[in-house]
């Protein structure tokens, strides 16, 4: 198997976004964290993302990170978050990986985000309404309330070409 995708996720959108991502290559495997930690030794190709709340990537992600980073340092990599507020993006990349991280990932990005109110529990929706007010009214100038395509396509367009350059065949 030449690509790993793994993710972190809550209200599903990371597992959406690494399923389409995952169309993008024909021999990949894709995991939750939740569910399995899979080894990242027996991959050429690692890609790593997770949903966002409050700032901050979940616990699966962070726990197969501190277990595997060492197999996964030399890999060729990208790693993508799924939030909504497009802003704040690279400020949170910047807060969740380190600059090593990212410095050694192909690509590291926002792949969109969004949410369904009715989907979260009365606690979640208080903590969403604490967070941010404008995530629940849409009032935010450049809420993002869908995932987005043409990030998908571009960061698996540049894994792609980055696996050319490596003579990494995905087949
Ligand atoms: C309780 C809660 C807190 C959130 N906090 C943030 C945040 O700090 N920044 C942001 O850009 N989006 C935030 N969001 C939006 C999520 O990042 C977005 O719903 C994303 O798609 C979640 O990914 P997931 O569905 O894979 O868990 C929050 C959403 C919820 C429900």
């Amino acid at each position: 198997m030449r690509v790993l995708i793994v993710y972190a996720t809550r209200g599903g959108t990371a597992a959406k976004a690494a399923s389409l991502l995952g169309s993008y290559f024909s021999d990949v495997k894709i995991c939750n964290l939740e569910k399995t930690k899979p080894d990242p030794k027996f991959y050429d190709v690692i890609i790593f993302g997770s949903g966002i709340r409050f700032g901050t990537i979940y616990k699966p992600l962070m726990t197969w990170m501190d277990m595997y980073w060492d197999a996964v340092r030399p890999k060729l990599k990208g790693v993508f978050i799924c939030n909504a507020l497009m802003n704040e993006a690279p400020k949170i990349l910047r807060e969740n990986f380190s600059l090593e991280l990212r410095n050694s990932c192909v690509i590291a990005e926002s792949l969109g985000g969004e949410f369904d109110i009715e989907t979260l529990t009365a606690s979640e929706r208080v903590m969403l309404k604490l967070r941010k007010k404008e995530l629940v009214s849409g009032e935010v100038r450049d809420f993002v309330p869908c995932l987005q395509p043409d990030r998908i396509r571009a960061f698996a367009e540049a894994m792609l070409e980055a696996m050319d350059e490596k003579k990494i065949f995905d087949s």
